[in-house]
């Protein structure tokens, strides 16, 4: 299961239009979208076999779920078995479990939000707890569906209603940008008056075969967006500036205010961005401000109340040092040649709060995604200095932490087994998970496939041979001279380089393999040039990924095709691939081959 992008305004959303439209190469005026109200849930996957509910899961990792069968067989109505003729042999329905505002008064003491006491009622261990809380829900979309039988997500939703699920009612096909902005103010004029949560609306492209041309980035479909409603804002005083190092070095400055619900929840923390953005705002302590929380992201101060300034009061002085006590830098970045907004520490795993985020970053879903092992658990040994670098997770003493306090020995257990499971990683989510700057997800399945196994990472050590092998990653699409340059300082460190071994001597890191060997393009390196006349060069890029094979960024000795496009090809580029005697195929054949 993936996440959402957002979209907050007008903008954003003829910005998300725009981006469909190109990537599909689509000619008509309006595309249809299906709007739905986004809940503020838990998301679950209910899996029919034969009409038979057989799995129910939670989100788990996004790719792994837990198994939460018989706590949503408690759901009264979530159908057990679809009555019907005509039913798919598989279906897997995806549904947002939710308490309604109304049953959460009664329980309001134990959770600090509806949302929490969902999760907290659909993980219990023994059902009969679960059915004590009043979890009802609303069905949104599907997965896997053999055969597959929808052609539109407003056709699925009627078919499941009929089936006996439950489905939003403040559901409908939308065409155009005017309204899908009426549609939005309608929901948002409604939110309040609502026995559920709602942080916005999903506008979803109806077509279910759009869908599938558009498919997903690596976080989330591009073929829909949670269109969020604005968010809710607070008045209260600023009583302290306190900074916070990042993973990356970044130093954030926080305000600590006087406690105040926004939304339903408490807020004592909230962002200042950075350095100039106090200086704009000319945010002061002891400020009264407005501040503003929306959905999940960290509350910000959006603006100062000066005339309930104190006539004393200074402006405030940004602090050059980090917390660890070393000079912070800006940096000038090497495309714009601009000085970065942010101010950052450089010691990397010698600044001791970086290297305690990089530990929390580890254990993250996304990472190693160990059970038990949250950023509070961290935090938690390190002050018992348990941990200092990543190896150490897995030379716990568990001995040690079964004597504190909170941890049962059935906690310890499962703590030592999620540990255990997370030493089987890889490659791609190794990479990922050392933490190094600009490599996000997308970015180290990419260079997990270009060095294919650990052994070959770790040429990366060896200072020579590092210069020669970084030379030839600017060839990747999606790699650029940043992450390049971000590879060369992460692994010319010293430090970096011990402890990226002494993690791996405690893992079984498995080598990175194409999931589509039989694809039409399979260990295929393609190039474009050009473009085509029905799509867009994104999805051409997408489609050859699907079928297994590459796309290149310049004409080298390692490509295998060009691919040239009968709107505007580079001559150059043709020329280069005829003297290195490069396959060359014109868009006709590229159909031919996709069509056969
Ligand atoms: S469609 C990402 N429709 O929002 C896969 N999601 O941020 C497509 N959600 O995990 C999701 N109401 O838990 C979709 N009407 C709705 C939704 C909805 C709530 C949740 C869902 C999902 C999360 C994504």
């Amino acid at each position: 299961m993936l996440s959402l992008s957002n979209s907050f305004d007008k903008t954003d959303m003829e910005d998300f239009i725009k981006k469909i439209k190109n990537f599909l190469s689509f000619k008509q005026e309006k595309i249809e979208l299906f709007s739905e109200p986004k809940i503020d849930g838990i998301s679950a996957s209910l899996v029919y076999e034969n009409g038979m509910l057989t799995k129910g899961l939670s989100r788990g990792d996004g790719i792994v779920g837990e198994d939460i069968l018989e706590n949503l067989k408690t759901i009264a109505k979530i159908p057990k078995k679809i009555q019907s003729s005509n039913i798919p042999k598989l279906i897997e329905i995806r549904c947002e479990i939710y308490i309604g505002k109304r049953d959460f008064i009664n329980i309001k003491d134990k959770f600090a939000n509806p949302r929490n006491a969902a999760g907290g009622s659909l993980r219990q261990k023994n059902p009969k707890e679960t059915s004590k809380i009043p979890l009802k829900y609303f069905a949104y979309g599907f997965g896997t569906v053999i055969p597959a039988i929808f052609k539109k997500q407003s056709e699925f939703l009627e078919k499941i209603k009929n089936w006996g699920f439950i489905i939003n009612p403040l559901s409908k096909a939308v065409n155009g940008i005017e309204e899908i902005e009426k549609e939005h103010k309608k929901i948002e004029s409604l939110r309040s008056s609502l026995d559920y949560d709602i942080d916005g609306l999903v506008f979803k492209v109806n077509d279910v075969s759009l869908q599938n041309r558009l498919g997903n980035t690596s976080h989330s479909p591009r073929w829909a967006t949670a269109y969020k409603f604005s968010a809710e804002k607070a008045i209260t005083k600023i009583n302290e500036i306190a900074i916070q190092v990042g993973r990356t070095g970044a130093i954030t400055p926080v305000a600590k205010v006087t406690p105040v619900t926004v939304g339903g929840v408490v807020v004592s923390n909230a962002t200042l961005h950075n350095e100039e953005e106090i200086e704009r705002k000319d945010i002061r302590i002891g400020d009264v401000v407005q501040i503003q929380r929306a959905g999940d992201v960290i509350p910000q101060v959006l603006s100062v109340d000066t005339s309930k300034r104190d006539k004393n009061s200074k402006k405030f002085i940004f602090p050059n040092k980090c917390l660890c006590g070393a000079l912070t830098k800006k940096e000038i970045s090497k495309s714009t040649k601009k000085e970065d907004a942010v101010r950052r520490c450089l010691k990397g795993y010698n600044c001791k709060f970086i290297a305690r985020e990089k530990l929390k970053h580890i254990v993250s879903k996304e990472a190693f995604n160990i059970d038990g092992l949250g950023k509070k658990v961290i935090d938690q040994f390190w002050d018992l200095n348990f941990i200092r670098e990543p190896s150490d997770i897995f030379k716990l003493d568990y001995k040690k932490i079964s004597t504190l306090e909170g941890w049962g020995s059935l906690s310890v257990t499962n703590l030592k087994k999620a540990i255990s499971k997370s030493k089987n990683v890889n490659l791609d989510k190794f990479i990922y998970s050392i933490g190094i700057r600009h490599i996000g997800q997308e970015n180290a399945k990419i260079i997990a496939d270009f060095f294919g196994s650990i052994d070959e990472l770790s040429n990366l050590f060896n200072d020579k041979k590092r210069r020669e092998i970084l030379i030839n990653l600017i060839e990747l699409d999606g790699i650029g001279e940043t992450q390049i340059n971000s590879l060369e300082n992460f692994f010319s460190n010293e430090k970096n380089i011990n402890i990226v071994n002494n993690l791996m001597r405690q893992l079984n890191i498995s080598n990175f393999s194409f999931k589509n060997s039989d694809g039409k393009f399979s260990n295929k390196k393609l190039m474009f040039t050009g473009g085509f006349q029905n799509i867009s060069r994104s999805e051409a890029k997408a489609i050859v990924e699907q079928n297994g094979g590459k796309v290149l960024g310049t004409v080298s000795k390692k490509l295998d095709i060009l691919v040239v496009g009968n709107s505007k090809p580079t001559k150059k580029k043709i020329d280069q691939a005829r003297n290195l005697k490069i396959k060359i195929i014109l868009e006709k054949e590229w159909n031919k081959i996709l069509d056969g």
